[in-house]
């Protein structure tokens, strides 16, 4: 069995952090979650203390801040606030410079909002200059009467991906006051199919990517008994996505991202050991490329979501040299220890429970 390349993946990170290349111009919008895969997965390498200076930690950070929309003095941002993914457009980047004034174009989005929250994590940051009141707020403009949740303010767009944001971001932000649980719940159940798994919206298709994002709400909400209309139904039909890797749905091609997505979720409902842990394993080491990072096949040139996925899952299978990982909130356990020890509202609700 070929071995995993642990060097060639921390440059291939690093060197994707440093500049993407010109094929990633569109999805410039969201450059912030593009970050997270690199910054993640040289995290689960072991790397991000060293290959990445504290002078150059700190611009991120900086950076990152600059991406917050705050409220504005009009109120007209209240339903914006949380993360935008890059400057694209609105206000331009500028160091030291936040959002506070109503911009049209420049709205959080939920999934950059997420997605900044555990970049500052791994970047060592406190979240003490995150408006959690304005977020947690903003989640509130976001949910719609039937419980699912939009990513902006203005958009149709409606499916799981979004409540999974917001379940996470509620859970780093500790206070689920923005989110109506009951209605989340509710929504989620619906989007389970004919196969008791998770569709996107009510009535489709089951799919490994919604799978992950409703278990991992139900989970972060601690609702796994009320939501899910039949567990053992959903662990049999995510145990038979996997051949050699996992599925996204049946009759596909197997795909490093669902290695991650269905892994994880199996992992969630306690029913990783039952997955053919050789196979996946092999499958990955087909799926790592010569110049460092993972495609989605064999025949495919990396991309940095299906690298951090890669992984991801096998650092859930254990693999050595990798760090271990949330696989509910997505992030690496060293993060998720920051964020209990060094947030002081993450600290203050320890000290009331005693
Ligand atoms: C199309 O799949 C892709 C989707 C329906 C989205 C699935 C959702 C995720 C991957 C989760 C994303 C999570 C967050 C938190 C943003 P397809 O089966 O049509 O195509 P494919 O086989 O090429 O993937
Ligand atoms: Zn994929």
């Amino acid at each position: 069995m070929t071995d995993f390349e642990r060097e060639k993946h921390i440059q291939y990170f690093l060197s994707n952090l440093r500049m993407l290349p010109s094929p990633y111009t569109e999805t410039e919008t969201n450059r912030m979650t593009l970050a997270y895969f690199c910054l993640g997965g040289l995290e689960l390498l072991g790397a991000l203390e060293t290959v990445v200076s504290d002078h150059n930690k700190k611009d991120w950070i900086e950076w990152i801040y600059a991406q917050q929309i705050l409220p504005s003095e009009d109120g007209k941002n209240d339903p914006h606030c949380g993360f935008r993914g890059a400057p694209w457009s609105g206000e331009c980047f500028t160091p030291n410079k936040t959002i506070s004034e109503y911009h049209y174009y420049d709205s959080s989005h939920i999934a950059n909002t997420y997605t900044a929250l555990l970049n500052l994590l791994l970047l060592g940051d406190d979240l003490s200059r995150v408006n959690r009141k304005a977020i947690v707020n903003t989640i509130r403009c976001l949910q719609q009467e039937d419980g699912s949740i939009a990513p902006t303010f203005d958009s149709l767009e409606r499916d799981v991906r979004f409540i999974f944001c917001a379940a996470a971001i509620s859970y780093i932000l500790n206070d689920w006051s923005g989110l109506n649980i009951e209605r989340t719940v509710e929504h989620i159940k619906s989007l389970q199919s004919y196969e008791y798994s998770i569709g996107q919206c009510p009535g489709e298709e089951a799919h490994g990517g919604s799978t992950f994002c409703g278990v991992a709400a139900l989970t972060l909400m601690g609702k796994q008994d009320e939501g899910l209309l039949d567990k053992d139904q959903m662990v049999k039909w995510c145990l038979d996505r996997q051949s050699t890797g996992f599925q996204g749905r049946p009759n596909k091609q197997p795909d490093t991202c669902y290695c991650f997505w269905i892994g994880a979720s199996l992992k969630m409902l306690n029913a990783f050991q039952w997955i053919n842990h050789e196979n996946l394993r092999g499958f990955l080491m087909t799926t790592q490329t010569k110049m460092g990072g993972f495609g989605k096949d064999d025949k495919s040139f990396p991309d940095v979501l299906h690298s951090y996925m890669g992984i991801a899952t096998l650092s859930l299978l254990g693999e050595p040299g990798l760090r271990t990982m949330d696989e509910a909130v997505n992030l690496p356990t060293t993060g998720m220890e920051r964020l209990k020890q060094n947030c002081v509202f993450w600290n203050a609700s320890q000290d009331t429970s005693l």
